[in-house]
């Protein structure tokens, strides 16, 4: 670490640390949920916070402050991490057992943040949609300053914490909006605090001590370190974030987290038709910040295309899909009401209308899942179909098969999942039950109607159904 004389971290020592306040239940949200682990386009509060501070120069960890359901938000904590920059990393979470307030929520956090680089930046987890150049830029800004914090101005305050400026425009407090009073500190400014906080460590550890819960809530207030600091004549900064103030509000209630969602939502198909995606009804198409779709592929609305999926240039994906950590690739098309997660569509594919790929479906290149078909675990070979209402689970079949309709996999005895494999060339009549343990050899035929029990050789005819018997009919 750099330091300069007097105690103070050298401005050009770019390293700092990271710490996500998501301790809080969120009040106003009414939801049993932690009100970090509500989505946007898929994502949740918290992993779009992370992937902001993870993508910062400079940041050496990004540590999370966790509290009410600790375990959920954890395990969401763990997730983001892998998502990278260092995916082999594990999440630091720190645990604050009793939410009292955002103060406490860093008295908390001290202890680690001693083990750290010097600094760090300290982001309210329900800001989900900070602008990363603006975050860098006021990260630069900040850099020497014992105490800095973003601050928006807003013709309505809110319920935000009001920032004290003095005659000279010097910060003097941030007072929260329950504790405002005109007559003890002036007319009602416009300039609230965004809940963006960079700190000197040193200072931290020596104002931290004089925080108090004399207010209204009866909490600790990060906020009122601002005016410790300026009494102990530490440099304070309040810096003005300019560009978006929208992007820089807290969300607080359903009405907020629906106004921040359809902003995301919107930015996405706004770039996805700036790269060169090929957007249909583009107002109702959502994607999340972490999908990719390549330029070329065409999109029509409403569809969903959340976590990780990749569309690849050329895919078609119809209306009423949702895709969920799926790839489709080059040429694939994906007809209306398709619902593929954790699912692999090959290139040249084709699927639904109506089929629904669960985790483990792979279709290799040029296959056929078509209307009402259900994969699970289950690989359907190159230029296979299955066209018609049928279920494959635990399931691989090769190249070049025809899996008639209502073909069922039964892969489940009551306790045990059990594989079918069916060769390459095979074809499978219409209306037959695999019973699993299976294999169906290559280029095997099986009569439509059957219920096969047992291994069916390759090149042979199976008919596991009971014959057909005409008698005359009576009469009369
Ligand atoms: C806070 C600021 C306010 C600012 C606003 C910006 C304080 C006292 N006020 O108000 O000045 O204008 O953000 O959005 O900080 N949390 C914990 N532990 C706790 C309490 C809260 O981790 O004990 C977390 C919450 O999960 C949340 C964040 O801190 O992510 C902010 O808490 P919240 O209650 O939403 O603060 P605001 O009232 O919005
Ligand atoms: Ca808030």
């Amino acid at each position: 670490m750099t330091h300069i004389p007097g105690g103070a971290l050298s401005p050009a020592d770019p390293r700092l640390d990271a710490l996500i306040l998501a301790a809080g239940k969120g009040t106003r949200m009414p939801s049993p949920r932690p009100k970090v682990l509500q989505t946007l386009v898929g994502e949740s509060m918290l992993g779009l916070v992370y992937a902001a501070l993870a993508a910062l120069p400079g940041v050496e960890r990004v540590l999370t402050l966790v509290g009410y359901e600790a375990d959920l938000v954890r395990a969401e904590a763990e997730r983001c991490a892998r998502r990278g920059p260092r995916p082999d990393e594990a999440a630091n979470c720190i645990e604050q057992v009793e939410q009292r307030g955002t103060g406490h929520a860093l008295m908390t956090a001290l202890p680690e943040l001693e083990n750290g680089c010097g600094r760090v930046l300290v982001v309210n987890g329900d800001t989900p949609l900070l602008p990363s150049a603006a975050l860098r830029r006021f990260v630069t800004e900040a850099a020497g300053a014992d105490l800095a914090f973003a601050t928006l101005r807003l013709d309505d305050p809110g319920a935000f914490g009001r920032v004290v400026r003095d005659r000279v425009g010097q910060v003097a407090a941030i007072v929260e909006a329950k504790d405002y009073d005109e007559a003890r500190h002036g007319r009602e400014p416009h300039e609230i605090n965004a809940g963006v906080y960079l700190l000197n460590v040193d200072a931290a550890r020596r104002l931290l001590p004089k925080l108090t819960n004399d207010n209204k809530s009866g909490e600790y207030y990060i906020t009122d370190l601002v005016a410790l600091a300026v009494a102990e004549g530490m440099s304070v900064l309040g810096l003005p974030v300019e560009a978006d103030t929208d992007a820089w509000l807290g969300v607080n209630t359903p009405a907020e987290l629906a106004v921040a969602e359809e902003s995301l939502r919107r930015r996405r198909a706004a770039e996805l038709l700036a790269s060169g995606v090929i957007l249909h009804s583009p107002g109702a198409i959502r994607v999340s910040l972490f999908a990719e779709v390549e330029p070329g592929a065409e999109l029509f609305g409403p569809c969903e295309i959340y976590g990780d999926s990749r569309v690849a240039a050329g895919a078609l994906i119809e209306s009423h899909c949702v895709l969920r950590n799926a790839v489709v690739g080059a040429g694939a098309r994906v007809r209306s009401f398709c619902h593929l997660e954790d699912a692999v569509v090959g290139a040249a594919c084709q699927v639904g209308p109506y089929a629904r790929l669960r985790p483990g479906a792979v279709m290799e290149e040029e296959s056929h899942a078509g209307n009402f078909v259900e994969m699970k675990k289950a690989r359907l070979g190159k230029g296979s179909k299955a066209n018609h209402l049928t279920y494959l689970g635990d399931a691989e079949v090769g190249p070049g098969v025809n899996v008639g309709a209502g073909t069922i996999t039964c892969n489940y005895d009551g306790r045990n999942k059990h594989r079918t494999v069916i060769g390459a060339g095979a074809f499978i009549g219409s209306n037959t039950a695999l019973v699993a343990p299976v294999t169906v050899g290559e280029s095997a035929l099986v009569g439509a109607g059957s219920v096969i029990t047992k291994d069916v050789p390759a090149e042979t005819l199976a008919v596991g159904r009971g014959r057909q018997v005409n008698v005359p009919r009576r009469k009369g």
